[in-house]
């Protein structure tokens, strides 16, 4: 059995990007290991959040996870707040970070480009995100491959940490999903799906109306060649429609192909959408349930209580490892 640790920001509704390219393969890997799967509100306020819509975009975003099958009996859903001993191993990262790697972030450099007010957490944002991972003994750490970088380094952390005071942390691998990967804009398909994009067309989101879902595949970007071929230099839009079709269906890229064959991108949109829909209805109809419930407090709660536990296990031993504190007393 591995211990698997991943985590989701609530700055947003989560998109379709999120949920093929991550969440969806959360929910296998619950089966058969211990996982962790947390809402990383601290990793969110790097950037400004209005208070009350973060509030409700982490709700939203464990009622999403448990919506989309994580099973509680199963996997600990938590948020990351409600567990302080992240920020606290997090500062113990900080110091064993030099600021020349963190600056070669490239989500850091992205981010900060032409801000006038950088936020100093943007730039220690990765060694928080070691400290969410080394906590749990994690083996495994699942996400899309923006992330490669960020996992490098928590890698790198974990064996300096490791070498310099005491051998603690478990270095960890990551798992990137074969398909789905990296879901682009449906308006711009060289840049990735985000819900931070300006452009409301780009994404699709989890809590889409069935209506609008519709609307914005059949407006997605394609090219004027009518040939439904996947070539991400040449044909990045089709591409992308062809990425969507085959990770909500299991469908490989060669029979997606052939299938539409001789076709137009009519047909061809219009099951890229219904595939979607079949995707994320039941989806859907879940999270409406689960939103307002006492149910979803309650297994929020004892998420949080076994990630303390654990986590604390952990820290215990790093601040122990590190010098801090008094020497535990013998009993
Ligand atoms: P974020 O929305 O940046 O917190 O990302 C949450 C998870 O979703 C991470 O594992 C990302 O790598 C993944 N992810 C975000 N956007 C996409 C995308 N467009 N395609 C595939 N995976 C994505
Ligand atoms: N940095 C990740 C992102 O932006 C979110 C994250 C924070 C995370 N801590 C994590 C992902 C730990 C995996 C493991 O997507």
């Amino acid at each position: 059995m591995k211990t698997i640790f991943s985590g989701i920001q609530p700055s947003g509704t989560l998109t379709l990007g999120n949920y093929l390219g991550a969440m969806q393969h959360f929910i296998p890997l619950q089966n058969e290991n211990n996982c962790y799967y947390c809402i990383v509100d601290e990793h969110a306020v790097t950037v400004p959040q209005d208070r009350l819509k973060l509030r409700h975009n982490i709700r939203s975003l464990a009622a999403l996870y448990i919506a989309s099958g994580i099973d509680p009996d199963k996997a600990t859903l938590f948020i990351q707040s409600e567990v302080p001993a992240h920020t606290q191993l997090g500062w113990m990262m900080q110091c064993i970070s030099y600021i020349g790697e963190l600056e070669r972030m490239t989500q850091f450099k992205d981010k900060a480009d032409g801000k006038e007010a950088v936020s100093s957490s943007l730039l220690t944002y990765p060694p928080l995100m070691a400290a969410d991972i080394l906590l749990y003994k994690t083996d495994i750490v699942p996400v899309g491959d923006d992330q490669k970088q960020h996992l490098e380094l928590t890698r790198n952390l974990a064996q300096r940490f490791n070498n310099k005071y005491n051998d603690i942390f478990t270095v960890p691998e990551i798992s990137i999903p074969k398909s789905g990967a990296r879901i682009m804009s449906l308006q711009d398909p060289n840049k990735k799906m985000s819900k931070s994009d300006d452009n409301e067309k780009g994404y699709i989101s989890m809590l889409d109306e069935p209506k609008k879902i519709i609307k914005k595949i059949k407006s997605a970007v394609t090219d004027s060649e009518g040939i439904v071929k996947f070539d991400k230099e040449n044909k990045p839009g089709v591409s992308n429609l062809i990425t969507i079709l085959s990770a909500c269906t299991g469908q490989s890229v060669a029979t997606i192909e052939s299938a539409y064959e001789g076709k137009g991108y009519g047909d061809f949109k219009q099951d890229v959408a219904d595939a979607v829909l079949n995707v994320l209805e039941p989806i859907q109809k879940r999270y409406n349930e689960l939103i307002d419930s006492d149910k979803l407090d309650d297994i929020l709660d004892q998420g949080a209580d076994k990630a303390s536990y654990e986590a604390n296990k952990m820290l215990r031993k790093a601040k122990k490892a590190m010098g801090l504190g008094r020497v535990p007393k013998k009993k």
